[in-house]
């Protein structure tokens, strides 16, 4: 450079480096002076957090990371983080296995606790047939409101939850049989008609009264010892209330017809030998907590 003279290009009035291609010169603009100052700021900081900070291969011919001399690792700080956790947890889970569901429900701390277990072992395991948040589906009890098949009680559910409703192996299971009255040759046709017409006139404002007379009658004798004379149903059997509009599997005729010459009876898996205990409490004080709880 010290050899050339200084060149001013004539069409912008800037000095040139010299380098010139062709007719074409280069002009000499230098960096903004802020931009430098950014750029040496950054250089400086990336040496300093070098120095502090763990690095992946920072420099060359190092081999390893360097660790950095304030002792900082994410790897150090998460597996401490997660040990943590696991002894908060098992404090937890082994508080909740030496309380009672009623303690549970009535500690702050330990309900939190549980009602976080229960509800994520519920996304697990129960959603699939009862919805998210126990919504329901057809055929699938809603556990969100206050109708319950057997019971909404703490230990009720708890139970319900550990030995299932007609799962075979468990000998503990809730158990009931609602007859396949067509079927099995118990009621004819007619009879079916007249009995379905009798639940429909239950709940709905149109049905034919005579059928429906007919029906009570059929009721009494076949339906009664389930459901109760007045139809509102019987917990010890799970047999459900017909006179509100709360229905599993529908309340249409077609439905209560089908209902009547089938029967359903479905099942609900015993989870006893599935989850822990721990889970199965938390489940128990998640669901009482969801809609009427008794
Ligand atoms: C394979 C489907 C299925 C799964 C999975 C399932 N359930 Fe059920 N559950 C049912 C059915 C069907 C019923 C109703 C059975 C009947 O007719 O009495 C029921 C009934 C219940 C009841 C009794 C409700 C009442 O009104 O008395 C409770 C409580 C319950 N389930 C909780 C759970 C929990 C908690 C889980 C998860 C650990 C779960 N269920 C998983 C199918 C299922
Ligand atoms: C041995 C007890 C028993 C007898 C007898 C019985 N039921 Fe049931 N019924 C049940 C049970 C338990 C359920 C619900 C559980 C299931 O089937 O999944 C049920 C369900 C029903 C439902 C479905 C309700 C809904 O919400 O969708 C209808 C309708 C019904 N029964 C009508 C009758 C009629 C009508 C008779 C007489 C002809 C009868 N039941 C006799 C036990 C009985």
């Amino acid at each position: 450079m010290s050899d050339h003279e200084r060149d001013i290009d004539q069409h912008s009035g800037t000095e040139t480096t010299g380098h010139e291609w062709d007719g074409i010169k280069e002009l000499n603009t230098p960096l903004p002076r802020w931009w430098l100052i950014t750029w040496y700021v950054t250089i400086a900081w990336a040496i300093v957090y070098m120095i502090l900070m763990p690095a992946i291969p920072a420099l060359p011919g190092l081999g390893t990371n360097t660790p950095g001399v304030r002792g900082q690792s994410d790897r150090v700080n998460v597996a401490a983080s997660i040990d943590q956790l696991h002894t908060a947890r098992q404090e937890d889970a082994a508080r909740l296995l030496g309380a009672s569901l009623q303690q549970i429900e009535t500690d702050r701390d330990l309900q939190q606790f549980a009602m976080a277990m229960g509800e994520s072992a519920f996304g697990d395991n129960c959603a699939t047939c009862h919805g998210a948040g126990g919504r329901g589906a057809r055929g699938y009890p809603v556990l969100a409101d206050d109708v319950w098949l057997w019971t909404g009680t703490l230990d009720g559910i708890e139970q319900t939850i550990r030995h299932g409703i007609r799962h075979e192996e468990d000998p503990d299971t809730r158990f009931s049989a609602m007859p396949a009255f067509g079927q099995m040759g118990m009621l004819d046709r007619h009879q079916i008609d007249d009995v379905t017409e009798y639940v429909v006139s239950l709940t709905a404002e149109e049905f034919d009264a005579e059928a429906a007379v007919r029906g009570a009658e059929v009721f009494e004798l076949q339906c009664a010892s389930c459901h109760a004379s007045d139809a509102t149903g019987m917990r010890d059997v799970g047999a459900p209330n017909l006179t509100d509009a709360d229905w599993l599997y529908g309340g249409d005729r077609d439905t209560i017809y089908a209902t009547v010459f089938n029967a359903r009876n479905s099942h609900m898996p015993a989870w006893g030998d599935r989850l822990d205990d721990a889970t199965i409490k938390a489940l128990a004080v998640y669901v009482h907590s969801l809609g009427g709880g008794e």
